[in-house]
């Protein structure tokens, strides 16, 4: 890669792999366990891939006419932040082969509405307005293919606004194609570039993945591109959401009727990019489990990750415990890939994350502290935890400056998150 880019959208992807060995030892792993951080990306996930990707080749395919063109998608939120991302670069191509770009004065990218469900972050429909989309929050509960869900809004959007495109992360062959041309290949040419040494043995392969599945497209890309470039055996393990559908057989069987948090996995329908014949084992991970590997991931690794991080490490460790992951668990070298989807900058007001954060168990240094400054301690704060998904009053809470010096006794009597 050249030192300097020229703009944002070189610099998505091209993450690191990092070594989890902190966790990998706390559960008596002898496998290596390594993590695919995907925050490094320009806009904050792994989802900007797809969004470059997509937006490139309709561009090819004369689908988007630059200053024209009115991008519209149903999103969880990354998705239509890669995609808004790259719209505000998006200019119209200088060289104005066709007469119509060379009409249009060179400044304009494309206008971009997202549609979006209640249940996601704030933070997620702040940055996408910052970028300069459209923002329309839809029900969480409605069915995908009700009038008033996030797809059924972006349908009758699309509908009525001339010039207006959807994309489709849920059908668009660029979204698995981009994690098989991008993330899957970064992801081997880390692992087999790494030399096997005494200290950290290696196999020089890929043997498991581990990947959250929304539309699905991320895991069935990478599964893709190891399989058929790589090491056809890799294991390739799926997760999902208690309360999602994708876990079943390929089929839309019932889910166990459970509400989950946890933002940009599970559906409660199959999107056609998710092949179902690339994953060779699912996981179901609850809500709980994935915030307290989030809380490890930080505490243990200083990884910043959002939740499906956590979901995906917990589903990993869980497999990795089951009679067909503990073999791989048990032996040196073998190298088992976590694929950590976002970081935590989009969830910072998320009562969970504010638990995980503010009301964990006081540090060693807490009693130290209380010790000098006691006299001048302040008034415990009253860290009422918002229960909505996008409170304002969870965003604009005291800084943790002063909770700092609240009473450590009332602070280590808060509820904990379970751990595992
Ligand atoms: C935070 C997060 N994790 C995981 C995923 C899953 O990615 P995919 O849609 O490729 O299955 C998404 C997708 O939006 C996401 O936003």
């Amino acid at each position: 890669m050249p030192q300097i880019l020229d703009t944002a959208l070189d610099a998505v992807g091209h993450t690191p792999l990092i070594r989890l060995d902190k966790i990998a030892k706390a559960n008596d792993l002898k496998c290596n366990l390594l993590a695919k951080v995907e925050f490094f990306s320009a806009g904050g996930s792994v989802k900007d891939r797809i969004a470059k990707a997509m937006v490139i080749a309709a561009e090819k395919e004369g689908r988007l006419i630059p200053g024209k063109s009115v991008v519209i998608e149903p999103t969880s939120g990354n998705t239509g932040i890669g995609l808004a991302l790259a719209c505000a670069i998006k200019v119209a191509h200088p060289i104005a082969s066709s007469r119509e770009y060379a009409l249009n004065t060179t400044d304009k990218g494309y206008s971009v509405i997202i549609t979006l469900p209640n249940k996601m972050s704030l933070e997620k429909e702040a940055l996408l307005r910052a970028l300069g989309a459209e923002v329309i929050r839809t029900p969480t509960e409605a069915a995908w293919d009700s009038p008033e869900s996030h797809i059924g809004v972006a349908e009758r959007l699309q509908r009525a606004i001339p010039y207006a495109v959807i994309l489709d992360q849920y059908s668009n062959v660029n979204n698995p194609l981009a994690h098989e041309l991008t993330t899957g290949p970064e992801i081997i040419e880390a692992v087999v570039s790494t030399p096997s040494t005494s200290e950290h043995p290696s196999s020089g392969k890929v043997d498991v993945l581990v990947a959250g599945a929304g539309t699905g497209g991320t895991v069935t890309g990478i599964a893709r591109a190891i399989k058929k470039t790589h090491n056809k055996d890799c294991i390739v393990v799926g997760v999902d959401p208690k309360g999602s559908v994708l876990a079943g057989t390929g089929s839309n069987s019932p889910s166990d009727n459970v509400q989950y948090t946890v933002e940009g996995i599970g559906y409660d329908f199959v999107p056609d990019v998710l092949n179902f014949e690339d994953i060779d084992q699912w996981m179901k991970t609850g809500d709980d489990e994935s915030y307290a590997a989030v809380q490890q991931i930080m505490r243990k690794e200083g990884l910043l990750v959002g939740g499906s991080s956590g979901s995906a490490l917990s589903g990993a460790l869980r497999w990795l415990q089951s009679d067909a992951g503990q073999q791989i668990a048990n032996t040196e070298g073998l190298n088992v890939v976590v694929l950590f989807a976002d970081g935590i900058r989009n969830y910072m007001s998320k009562s969970w994350f504010l638990q995980i954060a503010l009301e964990a168990e006081p540090s060693a240094m807490a009693g130290v502290i209380s010790g000098i400054l006691g006299k001048e301690k302040t008034t415990n704060v009253n860290v009422k935890l918002a229960e909505t998904p996008a409170s304002p009053s969870a965003a604009e809470r005291k800084p943790s400056a002063t909770l700092a010096l609240s009473d450590t006794a009332a602070r280590s009597a808060s509820p904990q998150i379970v751990s595992h």
